[in-house]
């Protein structure tokens, strides 16, 4: 099939590089025309495990290229996928001026039946906004279909997740919409729930809020842990031994970031407010995760007494492992904290640190785990990167001015930290040395 990916974000380049895998023609435009031209040299502004491999593979075999015309890409394509971001406005809601813009391009530019998907998050009932908006600006009489089919795919394991699905939702009003979509996806023979458009939107947001809950769940468990002296981990496991439950997602840590969950549970909340509903129990959930960090620096606070002048060794920057996103990452609020405090900070990360030396200052960037360790008087695992799982911690003992690490994200067994001389604190884990 003839594609289009308009908005060459993080959504947009998986979703047109692995259609273009299944060996689909694929145009992927965006309104940035530096980030068309990188990508056209062989740039991918972003850190995905194997993604840049995909598309240049894909770009030789001719199944990819990027174009800055979305007129072209309008004109070449039957079925065009809506990437483009909707980011918090300040008020929390979903700001879809980049789905109004690009939808009212697409009505100007089609000149024969097109099936327009939106992909990108969005809040229920904006499928229906999309089909207004097309019969309003369009010039002559096109037939034309809306679909929603939101993706689920989380970064670090994006391609995996593409081709990979634990389902496939698709919201379509018409029969042909239903046939070209199934079509399109039949390669993967993943699970495909066919819904309305309407359902199809508010499964994704209702997917995210729920992981999110989960999350705030854990967390707020592991402030009981630690009350009483009980293992987060060890409820977790068992608590995500019922089948009902499920043990993913119950990492108690520092709280959820990244460029998806709180900007969904933002929005949700705000679509709800606007529906009538008061959706308290994602309001809790924020309050929840926010209360994390605080948390967390409660913990330093506790183990180093006074923060002024102290040197502070942070492992990990990324919201996550596997990528270099530092889109709303604990680890800059709790920099950001520590500064206010007076406590000089050290970070180090695989990926990010090209991305956080354009936002953080007063910070000292480290090469490895080790510069970070030298004269520090703890370490901070902020993010859970599998190198950090197996640093060579003697070594680490007789850089850092005191053994001491405090554990965001629980990596460490708080017996085998105590073993090896370390003050070793965790989240809702049983204390230790
Ligand atoms: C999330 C969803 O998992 C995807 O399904 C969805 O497609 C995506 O948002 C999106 O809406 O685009 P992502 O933000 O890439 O994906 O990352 P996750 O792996 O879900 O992690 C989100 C945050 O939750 C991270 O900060 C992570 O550290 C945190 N987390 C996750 C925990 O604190 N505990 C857990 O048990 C799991």
């Amino acid at each position: 099939m003839n594609i289009a990916i308009i908005g060459s974000g993080y959504v947009g380049l998986v979703t047109g590089s692995c259609f273009a895998e299944l060996g689909n023609k694929v145009i992927c435009t965006d309104n940035n025309r530096k980030k068309i031209e990188s990508l056209k040299q062989g740039i991918v502004p972003i850190y995905e495990p194997g993604l840049e491999e995909l598309i240049r593979n894909n770009v030789k075999r001719k199944r990819l290229k990027f174009s800055p015309s979305i007129k072209e890409a309008v004109r070449d394509s039957e079925v065009i996928f809506i990437t483009v971001g909707t980011p918090s406005l300040e008020n929390g809601e979903a700001d879809l001026t980049g789905i109004e813009n690009v939808t009212r391009n697409i009505a100007v530019y089609m000149n024969t039946y097109r099936l327009i998907v939106e992909k990108s998050t969005v809040p229920v009932e904006t499928g229906n906004w999309i089909k207004r908006t097309i019969q309003t600006y369009i010039k002559k009489k096109i037939s034309f279909d809306v679909a929603s089919n939101p993706e689920f795919l989380r970064e670090g394991q994006a391609i995996n997740d593409f081709m990979h699905p634990d389902r496939i939702v698709i919201g379509v009003e018409s029969k042909r919409a239903k046939e070209i979509l199934i079509n399109l996806y039949k390669p993967l023979n993943a699970p495909l729930l066919i819904t309305d458009i309407k359902s199809a939107e508010l499964i994704k947001h209702a997917s995210n809020a729920f992981l999110a809950t989960k999350i705030s769940f854990i967390n707020a468990l592991s402030r009981i842990c630690d009350k009483t002296g009980a293992d987060v981990k060890e409820v977790a496991m068992g608590m995500g031994l019922d089948r009902r439950i499920g043990r993913a997602f119950l990492d108690a840590g520092i709280g959820y970031g990244g460029s998806c969950f709180p900007k969904d549970v933002d929005a949700f909340i705000k679509i709800c407010e606007k529906l009538g509903y008061d959706f308290g129990l994602l309001k809790e959930v924020k309050k929840i995760n926010q209360q994390q960090i605080e948390f967390m620096l409660r913990k330093i606070k506790d183990a180093l007494w006074i923060i002024k002048d102290k040197t502070i060794g942070i492992l990990g920057l990324s919201f996550k492992p596997n990528t270099d996103d530092i889109r709303n990452a604990p680890s800059l609020e709790i920099i950001k904290a520590l500064q206010a405090e007076g406590a000089k900070v050290k970070v180090y990360d695989p990926q990010a640190l090209p991305k956080a030396r354009a936002v953080l200052s007063n910070v000292k960037f480290c090469l490895n785990p080790y510069i970070l360790a030298r004269d520090s008087d703890c370490l901070l695992v902020v993010t859970e990167w599998d190198e950090f799982k197996e640093l060579d911690f003697l070594r680490l003992k007789k850089l850092l001015k005191r053994p001491l690490i405090i554990d965001g994200r629980n990596i460490y067994e708080p017996k085998l930290m105590q073993k090896l001389g370390f003050t070793y604190i965790g989240i809702g884990r049983k204390p230790y040395g």
